[in-house]
């Protein structure tokens, strides 16, 4: 009797794990190409009789984080050298208590209200990150972060009917959409594509059109008039009220105003919906590591000082503040950020530093407004999601979590180049002034009024990660390449090592490979 394929797949997956069961799947065409890259842990059962290594790992950010984790369940020994005072590096959550002294010289300390907080560092997790299996593994509980929201607003300043003005996403969604597909299928019906498209073709373009844009038929044209996809200027009701909606902006300047640029955001491999966040901070994860690694192998305050391959291991000289420190170890794992670990002496070739200093770090920045009434949602009837503008602050995020309590932290600016390097250069109460001033445009005066606390993070003026994340020139042309093998016994990880750069799953599954490579090594001795 044929197998169905749910029995062959079911055997697959008893006899051959679930690893197998999704190359499988990927071969008969099941799953996406993209899937959670293949890792198998290094465990206790192979380092069996063999001397217990140490590996000290210079950073605990997620690299290091996810690096010590997963040699330390292994059986390995390992030290976390860590500048900060706590785990996680850029990913911060700032509360209320929280103090840090920038690079321009700066003190803030937040005054957030317990239980409000600013995810200063990442702060969205998209379902296909291996963030989310730590995240389960470790016990973190996440909950939705709203990315995408139809009644948040698209801001854009210009000279067109639209600039100026807060316009929800529906509306110029229905818009862009209604007109694209007018004009598309105008131009199809009168043969214009008829090089490109046979006869069903048009048909099937012209009937996907009429449902993506709401468009008219042949008869009216294929006009886009506007649509209850717009919203309304007066809502469908009860009985006989049937709602009105108002015209659909001009066509010409729905185009000029640029209001449709902003859409493809959500396309995005990493930006789509769902996504995630844990709840109470994103720090939940960093700690949840320390926790799971054990807070012993931690030495904060220690700042790297010497980093050399000797005969039989590494040799990492730090200082927690008096005299510096040796240690030694049979291998290093290096997650510092590129540009700050070019720095570090050491006995690395001169073509190692030269490809750590080919990393270009940028910058962003983002300000945590704490309200003491959640207007947003009371107001404008907006639960979570971003609006965004052609403002220096380009993005502002609703809080996805708290809906209906008395206070809500939204992040009134999160941008990055030199809008982030703009806003970094203002003192805090500037920045905070400026944001409200930006933000006051799209809100109202509503913007600027009952606030409680503020804190604004400049991620290229906050020591010890000097910029947000960085670029490469080429990841192609072997300069990048040349850190991906250890140099001697010194392994590098970080996000900046993956093609998930600024995102954890980057410097996760970088401390993977790194992990797995020195792993192998010890196993071939
Ligand atoms: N991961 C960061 C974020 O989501 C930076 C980033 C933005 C990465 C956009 C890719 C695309 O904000």
């Amino acid at each position: 009797m044929a197998q169905t394929r749910r029995q062959f797949l079911h055997q697959v997956g008893i006899t051959g794990g679930a690893g197998v069961l999704y190359s499988t799947m990927g071969a008969l065409g099941l799953t996406t190409a993209a899937e959670t890259p293949a890792f198998a842990a290094p465990t206790r059962n192979e380092l069996n009789g063999r001397g217990r290594k140490h590996v000290v790992i210079l950073g605990a950010g997620i690299a290091g984080l996810t690096s010590a984790y997963e040699l330390g369940k292994a059986g390995y020994k390992v030290t976390l050298l860590e500048a900060r005072q706590r785990p996680g590096g850029r990913n911060w959550t700032v509360r209320g208590g929280t103090e840090e002294k920038d690079l321009h010289g700066n003190t803030q300390r937040a005054g957030f209200s317990k239980g409000q907080y600013l995810n200063a560092g990442p702060g969205r997790i998209p379902q296909h990150h291996v963030t989310l299996d730590y995240c389960r593994e470790l016990g973190v509980a996440i909950e939705p972060f709203v990315n995408q929201n139809a009644d948040a607003y698209l801001y854009r300043e210009g000279s067109t009917s639209l600039s100026g003005k807060a316009i929800r996403h529906r509306t110029a969604k229905a818009d862009v959409y209604g007109y694209v597909s007018e004009l598309l299928a105008k131009a199809t019906d009168q043969g214009a594509l008829d090089s490109l498209l046979t006869a069903t073709d048009k048909e099937a373009l012209i009937g996907f059109l009429g449902s993506f844009g709401a468009i008219g038929n042949k008869t009216a044209g294929f006009a886009y008039t506007g649509t209850g996809r717009r919203g309304y200027e007066v809502e469908p009701g009860a009985g006989l009220e049937g709602g009105t909606t108002a015209s659909p902006y001009p066509l010409a300047d729905v185009f000029a105003s640029g209001v449709g640029n902003y859409f493809s955001f959500e396309f995005g491999w990493d930006q789509a919906m769902m996504m995630f966040q844990p709840v109470g901070g994103m720090d939940r994860i960093s700690y949840a590591f320390e926790r799971a690694i054990g807070r012993e192998k931690f030495v904060y305050g220690a700042k790297v000082l010497g980093l050399r391959n000797t005969s039989s291991g590494v040799s990492v000289v730090y200082s927690t503040g008096t005299h510096p420190r040796e240690l030694k170890a049979d291998y290093a794992i290096n997650t510092l950020p590129p540009h700050i670990a070019a720095t570090v002496p050491s006995n690395l070739p001169a073509d190692i530093v030269s490809a750590l200093q080919y990393a270009r770090p940028g910058n962003a920045g983002k300000i945590g407004i704490e309200y003491g009434r959640r207007w947003w949602e009371l107001d404008h009837r907006i639960y979570g999601g971003i609006t965004n503008s052609n403002l220096d602050l380009v993005n502002m995020w609703y809080p996805s979590t708290g809906f209906h309590g008395e206070r809500g932290t939204m992040v009134g600016y999160y941008n990055t180049g030199a809008n982030a390097t703009a806003y970094g250069a203002l003192s805090p109460a500037a920045r905070f002034q400026r944001a409200v001033a930006q933000g006051t445009k799209i809100h109202g005066e509503m913007y600027g009024k009952d606030i409680l606390a503020s804190f604004s993070v400049d991620w290229a003026g906050t020591e010890y990660s000097r910029g947000s994340w960085v670029g490469w020139p080429s990841q192609t042309d072997g300069v990048y390449a040349k850190l991906l093998d250890p140099t001697g016994n010194i392994y590098f990880a970080g996000d900046h090592l993956s093609h998930a750069i600024a995102w954890q799953h980057g410097a996760m599954v970088s401390a993977r490979a790194s992990v797995s490579a020195l792993h192998s090594k010890v196993m071939s001795r």
